[in-house]
């Protein structure tokens, strides 16, 4: 009860400190003490289907020996059918949520932790007060009631965490979990279904000697991201993937904290690519490589029809660039100058070096370094099979002269310096809107993540980020490349998988990417941010006022 009212004093102080003009302005603002967004079900919201996703700390076996304390949600079916949430046991992953388009959903977050919490819908076109933003954290012991249409297609989406700064914390004790969309264009392809369509949550994670899970706060681990020592899959150590000799559709999510993963083939076979952030692709493309940066989705299909039984097949992270003397402009004495030299002399290679000294962190799994991710077995011969579509989808060209500022792209500028990550040279602060920050409703917008592609990258740590936007899907439609940072470009390029609607973009260091992204239906707060989820925190996330 406290803490309720430690929350609500914090909001009006949040307010009022934020929003001082604007209270000035409008002194009235200071006192409208309404109730608060998502505490009650609306009268006039007719759900398809309820689900309850309570959210407590628990202990559960993942490694041999003591139980691992875990943040976990768990689900359950109020109303709508009994498949719609499918809990995992054995990890700390959250519930499978199997959701279909159109369906009306609400869904009753009951926050059980000894801290703050509000989930986001990862991918989801919702409205703003439905979108998990920080500002809307509840305290423990309280419930969020989250109402919304599912307008998205059929694909594989996520939710998480996303409570102001401590996002990666949370996310990494535990609260994310898949959200699956279906639709009937979807249903009528007779894509592997069933046991034969499986998620693959790919994660990065420490254990202590006693099995805890292992997470630090250092700076030089949050400029950098968080790097775990071991790849778990679906929450687990030790994944193998038993498989039959037939078609498979994998639904890859890179749910790790800042990890990212350039995932190929052991046997050298190309990857085919069905699905993206949004869904399905208009058709299969193949890769030789593809990479995962963290929220990313790719789906792939595989067959193992012409597999012999008992055969192994791995899914390898390979290398890549991304390696702190690369990736830093003007290498390593941009480095010492950033970070202090003191610190950086004593510190450096434990930190950031790891044992190979180009690589950056991660023990014994170093950023862009090679290590299996997933294995698979051939355990079974079955005689049925699903043949590839040539054609899944279509899907409509976003088109630049559609954009309200076809000839005025809005630039955002990617950039780490003097400890700390911004977005246009600015930090994340609560509801601080700025004028380039406020974009018309329904329009289409011409935009640009630039990381150090125009000049001016000097003294900077050059890394790669992973840009997310929240809203509605996007497309990519155009990168470039700073020619001093090719090398680092040409070393991920050719598993870009840029087709198709994307949330989540990589930029590599040197790079700009363009796209085109609709701001439609809904106004209000809709956040732009890296997800690195170490970066998020440090505040390389800011909020655009749609209205
Ligand atoms: Cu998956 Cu704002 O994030
Ligand atoms: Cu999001
Ligand atoms: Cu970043």
């Amino acid at each position: 009860m406290n803490e309720k009212l430690n929350i609500q004093r914090r909001r009006l102080l949040q307010f009022a400190g934020i929003g001082f003009a604007a209270a000035a302005a409008h002194p009235k603002l200071l006192f409208a003490r309404g109730p608060r967004v998502g505490d009650r079900p609306s009268a006039n919201f007719h759900p398809d289907v309820e689900i309850e996703l309570k959210q407590e700390v628990v202990r559960i076996p993942i490694l041999q020996g003591p139980r691992t304390r875990v943040w976990k949600i768990y689900g359950k079916v109020l109303k709508g059918p009994e498949g719609t949430v499918d809990n995992i046991t054995g990890t700390y992953l959250g519930p499978t949520l199997h959701l279909q388009k159109g369906q009306k959903v609400r869904i009753i977050m009951r926050n059980n932790l000894p801290a703050e919490s509000i989930l986001h819908w990862h991918g989801l076109h919702v409205p703003a007060e439905m979108d998990g933003n920080p500002m809307y954290a509840i305290g423990a012991g309280e419930s969020f009631y989250y109402e919304f249409e599912v307008l998205n297609r059929a694909g594989t989406y996520w939710y998480h965490a996303h409570t102001h700064s401590v996002t990666a914390k949370q996310v990494y004790s535990g609260l994310a979990g898949l959200l699956m969309v279906s639709d009937a264009e979807e249903q009528a392809l007779g894509l592997p279904s069933g046991e034969y369509d499986v998620p693959i949550v790919i994660q990065d994670r420490s254990f202590d000697a006693q099995n805890q899970l292992q997470y630090s706060n250092h700076m030089m681990q949050r400029m950098r991201g968080f790097l775990g020592e071991r790849i778990l899959i679906n929450g687990q150590p030790d994944f193998v993937l038993p498989v039959a000799s037939r078609a498979y559709r994998l639904r890859l999510l890179n749910g790790s904290n800042s990890r990212i993963y350039k995932l190929a083939w052991d046997d050298g076979a190309p990857i085919t690519v069905i699905g993206v952030d949004g869904g399905l692709l208009q058709k299969p493309e193949k890769y030789p490589y593809v990479m995962l940066a963290p929220a990313q989705r790719r789906e792939i299909w595989v067959d193992f029809s012409d597999r012999a039984l008992g055969t192994e097949l791995t899914l390898r992270s390979v290398p890549f660039s991304a390696s702190m003397h690369g990736g830093m402009m003007g290498g390593r004495r941009g480095a010492m100058g950033m970070m202090g030299g003191g610190m950086m002399r004593g510190g450096m290679r434990g930190m950031m070096g790891g044992r190979r000294g180009g690589m950056m962190g991660g023990g014994a799994l170093p950023l862009g370094g090679e290590y299996p991710v997933l294995k698979i077995r051939v355990a079974r011969q079955v005689r049925d099979n699903d043949s590839l579509p040539d054609r899944l989808t279509t899907i409509k060209p976003l088109r630049l002269r559609d954009a309200a500022n076809a000839g005025n792209a809005r630039r955002i500028t990617l950039s780490m310096r003097h400890m700390s990550a911004l977005l246009n040279g600015r930090s994340y602060r609560m509801n601080d809107i700025q004028p380039d920050e406020r974009i018309p409703l329904n329009t289409l917008q011409l935009m640009e993540f630039d990381n150090g592609f125009h000049g001016g990258m000097h003294g900077m740590m050059a890394m790669p980020h992973p840009m997310h936007l929240h809203g509605e899907q996007f497309q990519v439609i155009k990168r470039e490349v700073n020619p001093r940072s090719r090398g680092q470009y040409e070393s991920v390029a050719a598993g870009l998988v840029d087709s198709g609607w994307q949330d989540t973009v990589l930029v590599m260091p040197g790079e700009k990417v363009t796209l085109l992204k609709p701001f439609n239906d809904y106004p209000g707060l809709f956040m732009y941010h890296c997800h690195n989820l170490e970066h998020e925190d440090l505040g390389m996330m800011r909020d655009f006022l749609i209205r």
